[in-house]
């Protein structure tokens, strides 16, 4: 067995974000993964290459690549097709984020302007097909059907999530079930995608890559679920978005919803008056932020979260003891505490 530098609950590992170790222990590949994202974003057309290198610049956390990287070598990989598919995987997050900006009409994102406010909200969407399009590119690069088929898949159910969710928003029947089902699928399937595709390029065989599968897409609703929760809580600046996008919109998040279970009929006005209607300033952000508290709304969603991201470690089993595996169970007690 691999010796594991990270020793789980001491008081030091508290203090390591297991991404941080994650990229450390895999930093020869993430170049090659940066790499292939810093060529393959280039494009004559000026502005593609301006306005993705805004968001691809500003970093973000390279989670999903990660994931592939870290999954392909505990499964015993030792090629280089991962480095494209990781690329691959980052350049279908992007595309989403360029998209999910303008439809949240979201003006941050990893700490600068959003794109969509810098360049405009056509720029940002044609861009992001942009980088759709050069996701496929790479999928048919590395000529497995097998991949091809994972991430067109994960492609669409993203879509198909981002367009469910429109229809929850402003909707305050919105059940918990409809909303795991927005957030597995607008989230959690790409986590598990580009965690079953690094089970795939290792040859493993189909528990294995159900496993990794089953890990990602649990890591994905808790991850999603502690964002949702970070719309609310989270130190703006730390986060590099803006707090309060979600109300805004009048999403329906799992805070929300549990607060409407909980409220009275004082309370639940004010939600139909938000939520329904719309109308939200910074003082209804407040005052919903407080009846959340009330109702320890945050915590019971982080609760929640907490059931998916043990899912998500318990899949792991399947596994071998694994240096990268001690890695990716730290990585999913970081989704659920992280501020960024
Ligand atoms: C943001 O994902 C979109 C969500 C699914 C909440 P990340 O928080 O992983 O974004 P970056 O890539 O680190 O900026
Ligand atoms: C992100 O959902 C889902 C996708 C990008 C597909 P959010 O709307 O919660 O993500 P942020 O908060 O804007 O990053
Ligand atoms: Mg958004
Ligand atoms: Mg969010």
């Amino acid at each position: 067995m691999a010796a594991n530098p990270i020793k789980q609950n001491t008081s030091d590992q508290k203090m390591i974000n297991p991404l941080t170790t994650l990229s450390d222990v895999l930093k020869d590949d993430m170049k090659a993964v940066n790499t292939v994202i810093m060529s393959k974003m280039y494009s004559d057309v000026a502005l593609i290459p301006q306005l993705a290198s805004h968001l691809i610049a500003a970093g973000g956390k390279r989670l999903r690549p990660l994931l592939t990287i870290a999954t392909a070598k505990l499964c015993g990989y030792e090629g280089n097709r991962h480095h494209d598919l990781a690329a691959c995987v980052e350049f279908i997050h992007t595309a989403t984020l360029l998209h999910d900006d303008v439809v949240d009409e979201s003006d941050q994102r990893r700490g600068k302007d959003s794109a969509n406010q810098v360049f405009g909200n056509e720029a940002a969407v044609l861009v992001g097909d942009f980088l759709f399009s050069r996701a496929f590119q790479l999928m048919v690069k590395d000529g497995s059907l097998d991949v091809l088929r994972i991430l067109s898949n994960a492609s669409a159910v993203i879509a198909e999530g981002e367009v469910m969710q429109l229809t929850t928003a402003n909707n305050i029947n919105t059940t918990y079930d409809q909303y795991i089902e927005v957030i597995t699928a607008k989230t959690a399937a790409l986590f598990a995608a580009a965690c079953e595709v690094g089970g795939v390029v290792a040859e493993q065989d189909g528990t294995i890559t159900k496993a990794l599968y089953d890990y990602g897409l649990n890591l994905g609703i808790a991850f999603q679920i502690a964002d949702d929760v970070l719309d609310y809580k989270a130190d703006p600046e730390k986060l590099g978005k803006s707090i309060g996008d979600d109300f805004k919109e009048g999403k329906m998040t799992l805070p929300i919803i549990y607060a409407l279970e909980n409220s009275n009929e004082d309370e639940r006005s004010f939600w139909t008056d938000v939520i329904v209607n719309a109308a939200s300033d910074d003082e209804k952000l407040q005052k919903a932020i407080e009846i959340c508290a009330k109702y320890d709304c945050f915590n019971k969603a982080l609760t929640q979260a907490d059931l998916y991201k043990n899912r998500a470690i318990t899949a792991l089993d399947a596994l071998p003891e694994h240096e990268i595996k001690a890695l990716l169970i730290n990585t999913a007690d970081y989704v659920l505490n992280r501020s960024l």
